[in-house]
């Protein structure tokens, strides 16, 4: 996937979360991380914050578009030692066999998808039957939390990197009927309130089958 990418966002993302993520986002990245073994795809891997929290057992890959924050990516693996294979793609069009996955991880990072919803059916394609998908994302506010952020979403998605700040990500989430709902929690309210989440693939196809099966029968 060739993208020039976001090279002052980049340059700046490990700064502008220093803060959180020594504060407030280790016990999310932990439960993300926990216990997952097996063949493990981190989507959308940044500067690669999610790395030191991975078992050095499981056989870690990783997709990252953006050339800038995909060679922090790199760099950060190196340092920790860290064997990750990190592919230039997108979520929309993963680069990996069907039912190849034991387990998926979003971090953040479903907000900034361009096609969020092709990237959803990329992890249900991917994922082996019975795999999760672990996520932590920010989502649109409720009452007057949500259209502040309505307001704001057009110049935050031009200063953060193409970032949605009110997507419903959440509920795109919980309502596809190709996962089986494990975990679902909002981890916080406020301005930034975020979901956290585990999903099991019930039936990766399943949509596929469930639109084949409207067409009526000749
Ligand atoms: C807010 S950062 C999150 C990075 C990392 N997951 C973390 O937890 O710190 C969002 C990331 O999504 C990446 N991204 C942008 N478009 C993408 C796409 N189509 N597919 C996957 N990732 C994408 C960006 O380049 C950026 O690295």
């Amino acid at each position: 996937m060739s993208t020039d990418g976001h090279p002052l966002v980049a340059q700046l993302y490990d700064a502008v979360m220093a803060i959180p993520e020594r504060t407030m986002l280790p016990e999310h990245r932990e439960a993300l991380a926990a216990d997952l073994s097996g063949r493990v795809l981190e989507i959308g891997a940044g500067t690669g914050a999610m790395f030191p929290y991975y078992d050095e057992a499981a056989d870690l890959h990783a997709v990252e578009p953006d050339p800038h924050m995909r060679e922090q990516a790199v760099e950060r693996a190196e340092r920790l030692g860290r064997a990750v294979d990190i592919a230039d793609a997108g979520g929309e069009s993963l680069p990996y066999e069907d039912d190849s996955f034991d387990a998926v991880v979003a971090s953040l990072v479903f907000c900034t998808i361009p096609d969020h919803e092709a990237a959803l059916s990329e992890v249900a394609r991917v994922l082996k039957p019975g795999g999760e998908f672990r996520f932590l994302e920010h989502v649109r506010g409720e009452g007057r939390m949500g259209q502040a952020h309505d307001v704001l979403a057009p110049a935050w998605h031009t200063v953060a990197g193409g970032c949605h700040l009110n997507r419903e990500t959440g509920a795109l989430f919980r309502h596809d009927d190709r996962f089986e709902v494990l975990d679902y929690e909002q981890v916080s309210e406020g301005v930034v309130p975020m979901v956290r989440g585990r999903m099991r693939l019930v039936d990766g196809r399943g949509r596929l089958r469930k639109s084949l099966s409207r067409v009526p029968l000749l």
